[in-house]
């Protein structure tokens, strides 16, 4: 069954490419797809091509709405997260003195910048949670959303070792405390399978570098109706106006829904090819891409030491990524790397990610370098 999958991706030239919490491997045909939809256009039509790559867009937003089950006007494409996740907080009317933002020690670094530097400009507080926090565990959760959080960021999927948070309850007890909710799923979307209608979130913000296979630069703002209301975001252009061909430089309106994020003129050229990548992996379904992911992961977990797991056992507690520490992590990187695996190395130790294209061999391959430490 993986070999029919692995056909379809352009695998580098290594024994093992286990980086897919990093950067996914490209879909064979994204860039024949490239060349039909983003330069032939304009090699043809010169300002023409806007009416195409405008289209482009629709499918992305298309595309994502499929994959994580959302509605396709609910998308609006953003350049990476921490620029969306700037925006979203910049866009939303003041937050009652004295509240704070929510957010764990564990979240991605990035994360932890954009909302601190935003606390400063507002007169706001970062409240962490701890790093050692059962973030899996509800009670906690109950008990620091208080009634001074005005925002809880959320992460799906922790980068460094894996553990999968519980997002749909979380979100309920957002909801039933009336805190905002912006939820993370920079390393989930693409390999965990995701229900945005389900988790009822404010908003969610993702890119399509990793898991999806679509390269740097196709991130994206998702926007629930009730929460899209209130923004107005500071960081406009003639695509946020409800109208954006009506050229009147005093007249400015907000396009009605999560448009109004986009700005000016809009990029295209990442979102073209990520379109053709996330369709690539719908067609082979996020639940099978889940699957083959956790046999994998199950695959190796069960013949090495348990004491070196540093992802979560259970799998419903996980993503897609497992991470091993080692008594020396730098000389395990460096067999990696003689061996021909590649991972790469973060506070919890090595991190190891397969996706629908990796094969059982692979996984063989390292559990032999991992018992020869
Ligand atoms: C959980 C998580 N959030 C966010 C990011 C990246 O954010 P940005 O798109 O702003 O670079 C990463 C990148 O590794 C990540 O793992």
């Amino acid at each position: 069954m993986t070999s029919k999958f692995r056909e379809q991706f352009h695998i580098p030239d290594q024994s093992a490419y286990l980086l897919n919490h990093s950067v996914g491997c490209l879909p064979k045909t994204a860039k024949e797809h490239f060349q039909n939809h983003f330069l032939e256009p304009w090699n043809q039509h010169g300002s023409g091509a806007w009416e195409h790559w405008l289209n482009n867009l629709t499918e992305f937003n298309a595309a994502l709405a499929n994959i994580l089950n959302g509605e396709v006007q609910q998308f609006c494409p953003q350049v990476n997260l921490s620029s969306a996740l700037t925006k979203v907080i910049g866009s939303l009317p003041a937050a009652p003195s004295g509240s704070h933002i929510l957010l764990s020690e564990r979240d991605f670094p990035s994360m932890g910048f954009v909302i601190q530097n935003l606390c400063k400009s507002f007169g706001l507080t970062a409240r962490f949670i701890p790093e050692d926090t059962d973030l899996t565990d509800l009670n906690q959760w109950d008990e620091v959303l208080t009634d001074k959080t005005w925002l809880a960021f959320i992460t799906h999927v922790q980068s460094n070792d894996s553990l999968r948070l519980p997002v749909a309850e979380i979100t309920a007890l957002t909801r039933q405390k009336q805190i905002i909710s912006v939820v993370d799923i920079a390393q989930s979307a693409g390999i965990v399978p995701i229900d945005l209608k389900a988790w009822n979130a404010d908003f969610v913000i993702g890119s399509s570098v990793k898991w999806l296979c679509g390269g740097p630069g196709s991130g994206y703002l998702w926007a629930s109706p009730s929460a899209i209301e209130q923004c107005e975001p500071m960081d406009v252009g003639w695509f946020s106006h409800q109208d954006p061909m009506e050229f009147d430089i005093h007249h400015f309106e907000y396009a009605e829904g999560v448009r109004r994020f986009a700005g000016g003129t809009p990029s295209i050229m990442p979102f073209t090819l990520s379109a053709q990548s996330i369709r690539t992996l719908d067609r082979i379904s996020s639940a099978v891409i889940f699957e083959h992911n956790q046999k994998l992961i199950n695959l190796i977990t069960d013949q090495i030491n348990r004491e070196m797991i540093r992802s979560p056992l259970e799998q419903d507690q996980r993503g897609g990524t497992l991470a091993i520490s080692f008594k020396d992590d730098q000389k395990a990187l460096e067999a990696m790397q003689r061996a021909g695996i590649a991972c790469d190395r973060r506070s919890e130790g090595l991190r190891f990610s397969p996706h629908i294209y990796n094969m059982e061999e692979e996984a063989d391959q390292l559990i032999e370098v991992i018992h020869s430490l």
